[in-house]
This record gives structure tokens, C-alpha cells and sequence, in this order.
């Protein structure tokens, strides 16, 4: 649906988007994830057409849209990175002006307000001002804006961030509800990896304006680990056992914890039932047993060296 082809950008000759390639499926819901300073604002900014790319391409069923960007218009919102209200006017107002700057047709604009605002569970507050509202709602005011012209594809630049848990959960349904029922495409940025993890299927992860990782969180977990971990909780201890097990080729750690062994072995390497086998040779039974997982945050700073947010 929506792709870009070795997209640049370069600011007095420094490339903070250096040739990226992403894509984006009509009804996906795909995360883009960068420490500070990747390029992830600047991508948006080129894709809504606000700023030029130095050079790539960015097509929208695979029409440039560079040249011509008033069919991209119709079918993206975005929501900014930096809140865009005007303080003075009431919600209902900015919304009313922004649905206008959208060309939303007259007779149908205040219904697509009323709906937006129910969405974004602000209906209630239309009348009062925007300089009265927490930064969570004027947040969600900002989606709400986004929304008016019913896009296709919804692009949201950290829409979470510094705000309200409530708010914060709000959001974070409102792009659900959006993707699973309304089939909305979404490229959601965040630096909280869990909501990247809850929400999207699938992950680009930008550095220093480069994509230097994509795929779904299974495929980008595997790439940081060449190990498995297992914590196993045995019915008894047994001497013979642990060094049955510390003889298998493939295991490189084994430590007693307090419910029974955690064992480090090379990836794949069949551990779990090879453990089987030797306890029931003992006659010692498996009573639980855990797989470690690593999370996304450890792919991310064993692939950029930084943690999301520092
Ligand atoms: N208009 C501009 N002029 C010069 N440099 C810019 C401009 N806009 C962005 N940059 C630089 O481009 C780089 C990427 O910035 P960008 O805002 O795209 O990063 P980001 O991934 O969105 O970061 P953050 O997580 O902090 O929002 C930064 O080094 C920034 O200083
Ligand atoms: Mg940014």
C-alpha cells in the first residue's frame, strides 16, 4: 500500500535518513522503533509530504507520491510529534478548523467531529478550552484531529509520551479499535517497547538513519540470541543428574537456584528433552519448567548499543 524506496534526507549535507525501505500493508499495524535523534520524525515528515526527501521515493500503491502528493493526503493522518492546537479555541472549534483545513464536506464535518471525539472519549469537553486540558487530552484532541477525514493509513509520532496512564490506555485502544475493526493501516513510533510489542505485528528498528532491523518481535528476538535459557524445577536433587547434564555438549552454564537448575545452552539444541530423558532415567520427575524470554528492549540495545530511552 504505502512504500518508501531508499528514502533520504539530508540536512547541510548530513544524512539523517539514509536510503530506507519500508512498507507498509493495508491493515497492518507496523512499529517504528529509534533511539532519539534516528530519523524517525524526519521519515514521517517526508511521507505526509511536509518536507522533500534529498532523494528516494515514496509511493502509495506504487505511484510516486514526491510529485503529487494530494492522493497521500487523502488517505494518511498524522499525528505529530509536537501538539498542534490552537490554546484559545475550544476543542470543538480546533477540530471544526482542522476538519476544514482537511476539506471534510460541510454536511457531514459535525457528525466526523461528534465520532472522533466519542473515540477518543472526550465528547463531554467539546466546549471547553484547549489551554484547560492535561496534555494527555490535548494528545488525544490531536488524534481526534487526525481522524476527522477518516484516513486510510494512520501514521502516530509518539503519541504517548510524557502523558496520563489514562490517557496513555485510551490511546492505546483507540489505535486497536482502529486497526482491528476499522482494517485502519497504522505505523506507530514509540520509544515504549510493550506498546510496540501489544500493538504491532511487525517492527522496524531505525539507528542513526539507518533500518538496521525489521521484522515481526519472534524474527527480532531471534536474532540476539544464539542461546536458550531454561529454569527447570525438579521433584528432587541429584548429583548424578547435574553432571549428566553439565556433560551435554551443548550446555554452557548450569547454576542450583533455590526451586532447582537454570541451564544455558546453545540455541536449539533440543535441551528439553534431552533433560527429559536423563531425569526419568534417574527417576526424578520435571515438576515445572520456564523458557527465559528476552524482550525486545535487549534486541534493541544489542543491536544500537543505547537503551530506548536514555
Ligand atoms: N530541520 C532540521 N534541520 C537540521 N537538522 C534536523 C532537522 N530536523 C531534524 N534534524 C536532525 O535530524 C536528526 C533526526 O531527527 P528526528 O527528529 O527525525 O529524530 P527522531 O528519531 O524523531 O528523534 P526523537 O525520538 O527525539 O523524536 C537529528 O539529528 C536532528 O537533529
Ligand atoms: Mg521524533
Amino acid at each position: 500500500m504505502l512504500e518508501t524506496v531508499k528514502l533520504s534526507k539530508s540536512f547541510k549535507g548530513k544524512k539523517v535518513v539514509d536510503e530506507i525501505n519500508i512498507y507498509l500493508d493495508a491493515g497492518e499495524s507496523v512499529g517504528l522503533l529509534g533511539p532519539n535523534g534516528a530519523g524517525k520524525s524526519t521519515t514521517i515528515s517526508m511521507i505526509s509530504s511536509l518536507i522533500r526527501p534529498t532523494s528516494g521515493d515514496i509511493k502509495l500503491d506504487g505511484k510516486s507520491t514526491i510529485k503529487d502528493p494530494s492522493e497521500i493526503r487523502k488517505v494518511l493522518g498524522v499525528v505529530p510529534q509536537e501538539i498542534a492546537l490552537y490554546e484559545e479555541l475550544t476543542a470543538y472549534e480546533n477540530l471544526k478548523f482542522f476538519g476544514q483545513t482537511y476539506q471534510v464536506k460541510k454536511d457531514i464535518l459535525e457528525g466526523r467531529i461528534q465520532e472522533v471525539l466519542e473515540m477518543v472519549g472526550l465528547k463531554e469537553r467539546q466546549k471547553e478550552l484547549i489551554k484547560t486540558f492535561s496534555g494527555g487530552m490535548k494528545r488525544r484532541i490531536n488524534i481526534a484531529a487526525a481522524l476527522l477525514h477518516q484516513p486510510k493509513i494512520l501514521i502516530l509520532d509518539e503519541p504517548t509520551v510524557g502523558i496520563d496512564p489514562q490517557s496513555r490506555n485510551h490511546i492505546l485502544e483507540t489505535v486497536r479499535e482502529l486497526n482491528k475493526t476499522s482494517g485502519t493501516t497504522v505505523l506507530y513510533t514509540s520509544h515504549y517497547m510493550e506498546e510496540v510489542e501489544q500493538l504491532c505485528k511487525r517492527v522496524y528498528i531505525m539507528d542513526r538513519g539507518k533500518i538496521i532491523a525489521s521484522g515481526s518481535k519472534e524474527e527480532l528476538l531471534s536474532i540476539l540470541s544464539t542461546e536458550d535459557t531454561i529454569q527447570v524445577q525438579l521433584s528432587n536433587r541429584s548429583e548424578s543428574l547435574i553432571d549428566t547434564i553439565k556433560s551435554f555438549s551443548n550446555v554452557f552454564q548450569l547454576d542450583e537456584t533455590n526451586v532447582g537448575l537454570r541451564i544455558i545452552s546453545k540455541k536449539n539444541s533440543n535441551l528439553l528433552s534431552k533433560l527429559v530423558l536423563a531425569s526419568e532415567k534417574e527417576g526424578i520427575q520435571i515438576v515445572n519448567y520456564q523458557v527465559e524470554i528476552p524482550s525486545l528492549e535487549d534486541v534493541f540495545l544489542h543491536l544500537t548499543g543505547k537503551t530506548l530511552r536514555d
